[in-house]
């Protein structure tokens, strides 16, 4: 026998062991799930890249909200799917309060009023151009969309979001967004900043989801480059100045390392959105047999947390909350 004092086999020896020095726990409350909602009346429509998910007409969310309560899940983020022939270059819709999005806050506010809202501020999803930015000349402009941002999230505030969430990556709406919903009154309407957004790859499900891939370019000049993590540093500070309750990292899985030394550079709480390439991966490969779905959504979403996210934003949220429930018993 070897001459060893030093086991650490002794800790993973039963299940019972590994729970009792398990490092990181998952809990329902880590998650707020992502709903689309459209136009429509009376629909629930699947989105094949996205196997499980749905968007939902105002008037069926009823059932998929009564799920999110039932799984202990806090809260939701909304994500609105708007007609093309709505859309204009400035995306005059997202400003109108009898808008898809608009009317699916003051659904959920009133019949589910625990469940946190969260709405998302760009243009994307409301511009023709599918910019999260007004476009001229090819050009994203910045201080004009911010100001349109702004009222946009007035709007949210007004009927009745718990936190705006800008997430589209300009200067200095953070701050204007906050003075903007002060000067209204907002002062308990949170922001939770999509501080370090980066150019992904893995946002393309989502954009297919909402019909919302640009129609020219792509997103780099806002969004961050995948090479920097300094400068994810440098985003987080400016938001944390300009009056963020909550930072967020998007995508996760690609960007741990960012979640961490956000996590280490802050004080304020730390969101990851595991986005919508990240889920449709795990869900295609496990349907091809590759992987084990469950096993790999709890191995890939515990490092997310493990990286040091407080929240996480994830479609398998009602899945995982599911998951945990059953290992628990
Ligand atoms: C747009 C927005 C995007 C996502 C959330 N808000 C897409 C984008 O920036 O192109 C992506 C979410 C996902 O992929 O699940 N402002």
């Amino acid at each position: 026998m070897m001459d060893n004092l030093k086991r650490p086999r002794r800790l993973r020896k039963s299940d019972a062991i590994r729970e009792l020095v398990s490092e990181t726990r998952l809990s329902s409350n880590d998650f707020i799930f992502p709903i689309f909602i459209d136009d429509n009346q009376n629909s629930v429509t699947s989105i094949p890249s996205l196997p499980g998910i749905n968007r939902y007409s105002v008037d069926r969310l009823e059932e998929i909200c009564e799920e999110v309560s039932k799984q202990h899940v806090l809260g939701v983020a909304l994500f609105p799917s708007i007609n093309e022939n709505k859309k204009d270059s400035v995306g005059s819709i997202g400003l109108d309060e009898k808008n898809c999005l608009c009317k699916a806050v003051q659904y959920i506010k009133k019949e589910f009023p625990h469940l946190i809202v969260i709405t998302d501020v760009a243009l994307d999803p409301y511009s023709s151009d599918g910019h999260d930015g007004i476009v001229e000349n090819g050009k994203i402009i910045n201080d004009k969309t911010v100001d349109i941002l702004s009222e946009m999230a007035v709007l949210h505030a007004q009927v009745g979001a718990d936190f705006v969430a800008p997430s589209d990556m300009m200067d200095g709406r953070v701050v204007r967004i906050r003075e903007s919903l002060d000067k209204k009154d907002f002062i308990d309407t949170g922001i939770i900043s999509y501080t370090a957004k980066y150019a992904s790859a893995f946002y393309g499900p989502f954009r297919e989801a909402l019909n919302s891939t640009p129609k020219e370019g792509d997103k780099k000049t806002y969004q961050m480059s995948p090479a920097n993590k300094r400068e994810a540093l440098r985003e987080a500070l400016l938001d944390e100045e300009e009056g963020a309750d909550i930072l967020m990292v998007k995508p996760a899985l690609a960007y741990l390392d960012i979640i961490q030394s956000i996590k280490e550079n802050t004080t304020l709480p730390v969101a990851a959105y595991h986005v919508s390439g990240e889920y449709a991966m795990l869900k295609h490969a496990s349907k091809e047999g590759l992987l084990n779905y469950d096993d790999a959504l709890l191995e890939v979403i515990t490092s997310i947390k493990r990286a040091g996210a407080d929240i996480i934003f994830t479609y398998a949220a009602l899945e995982l909350s599911h998951l945990i429930q059953k290992i628990k018993h």
